[in-house]
């Protein structure tokens, strides 16, 4: 028997969502049923409208249901489900095989499976979890496509958390606060005397702005057009803001950082601006650029003089099992105040909240379910 779902569709050519009723498989064995409570908008879901499907082959891999972020409480679990119970309350991330040689050496962010578990729209066996009308919808984005009242995840991408923590701010942990503080935290390894730029002050740049706050590292620059997030940006730890549109970045930064930052983080997905995250290093420097779609571009290797890296991350390499509950630990001792990027909106308000999302009015828009 399929459970009726609200869900957020996406279809083809970029056409606009549309919520409709949907059916959701009963859990298989290994499925836990998650009630959604809040599902946070990261660009990735945005962006994907572009991308998706990743995998050759599968063009055809629409409608499908999108939604990363979500969070909510536990309705039924699948016989071999264990770590899990019904009434818990729970954070959904990635997926990852927690086999593979990756996923055995701590780093399930590197699975070999990722794509298949999190972005081919179905399940390893190639059945989607939700229908219409007798055909099939894809989902199991990032094993849950939260953009809708009920998902089916599974314990690797599930994360138990305390009653008292509240799912509209929790969510955004699945995905881009973890990305973010991941980044500063795991790939980094900032601490008090590096210096660190942030390209883009959105869900991920800011997200590591507090986290780099909370490793009191002592300059931190960001970099944003808008003047709201320049300004939110010095409120949460930025030392110093840069307009990119009325100042040389570079020279700004190098001006700030004593000739050259330590640390750079690219949130933008423009070619130009990775550049810019790696000239404005100093010699040892990293710049670890997250934004998902970058156009293709060259560069001449003398920009990666003096022992400069560039590199990327997914995920922040952080393992949410370990790492989200240390990041609410956190949050609850005042070090990472996420709720200061959200704003809510009913579920019934989706086109609203991905209008926000694509024009920059909010940050972190999180879909409340009532
Ligand atoms: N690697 C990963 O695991 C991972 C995880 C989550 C998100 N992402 C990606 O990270 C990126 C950021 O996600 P987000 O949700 O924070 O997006 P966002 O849209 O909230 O943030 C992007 C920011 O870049 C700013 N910006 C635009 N032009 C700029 C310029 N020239 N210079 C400096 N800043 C500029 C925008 O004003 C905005 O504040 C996206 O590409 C997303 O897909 C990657
Ligand atoms: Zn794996
Ligand atoms: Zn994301």
């Amino acid at each position: 028997m399929a459970i009726i779902v609200k869900a957020a569709i996406a279809h083809p050519g970029g056409r606009p969502f549309t919520v409709e009723d949907v059916e959701l498989d009963e859990p298989r064995a290994d499925e836990i049923l998650v009630r959604l409570v809040a599902c946070g908008i990261c660009h990735t879901d945005l962006t994907m409208r572009q991308f998706w499907p990743h995998i050759p082959g599968n063009e055809r891999r629409y409608p499908v249901v999108f939604g990363h972020e979500g969070a909510g409480v536990v309705e039924r679990v699948g016989d071999r489900v264990t770590r899990v119970r019904p009434g818990d309350t729970i954070v959904m991330s990635y997926r990852s095989c927690r086999a593979c040689r990756e996923c055995a050496a701590g780093h399930p962010y590197y699975c070999a499976q990722f794509m298949s578990l999190n972005a081919s729209g179905a399940r390893p066996d190639g059945s989607t979890t939700l229908h219409a009308d007798g055909r099939p919808v894809y989902g199991c984005f990032f094993g849950q496509s939260s953009f809708a009242t009920h998902a089916l995840a599974y314990e690797d991408n599930v994360v138990v958390v305390g009653g008292d923590v509240d799912p509209i701010v929790a969510a955004p942990f699945g995905c881009g606060v973890q990305t973010g503080a991941g980044t500063v935290m795991n790939v980094l390894g900032l601490d008090e005397h590096s210096s660190l730029v942030v390209f883009g002050g959105g869900g991920v740049g800011l997200a590591a702005v507090m986290a780099a706050r909370a490793l009191g590292v002592p300059t931190i620059v960001v970099v944003d057009p808008v003047p709201g997030r320049r300004q939110l940006a010095g409120e949460l730890g930025a030392t110093v803001t840069i307009d990119p549109k009325t100042e040389d970045v570079v020279d700004a930064v190098r001006g700030h950082t004593g000739g050259g930052a330590t640390s750079s983080i690219e949130t933008t997905a423009i070619a130009d601006v990775v550049l810019q995250a790696l000239d404005c290093l100093a010699a040892r420097g990293t710049c670890v650029a997250l934004g998902v779609g970058t156009p293709s571009f060259t560069f001449g290797m003398e920009r990666l003089a003096r022992g400069r890296a560039l590199r990327t991350t997914i995920e922040g390499d952080a393992d949410p099992h370990e790492f989200i509950p240390k990041l609410l630990d956190l949050h609850a001792r005042g070090g990472l105040p996420v709720e200061k990027l959200i704003r809510t909106y009913s579920f019934a308000d989706f086109g609203r909240a991905i209008h926000d999302a694509e024009s920059g009015t909010t940050i972190k828009p999180v879909l409340v379910f009532d």
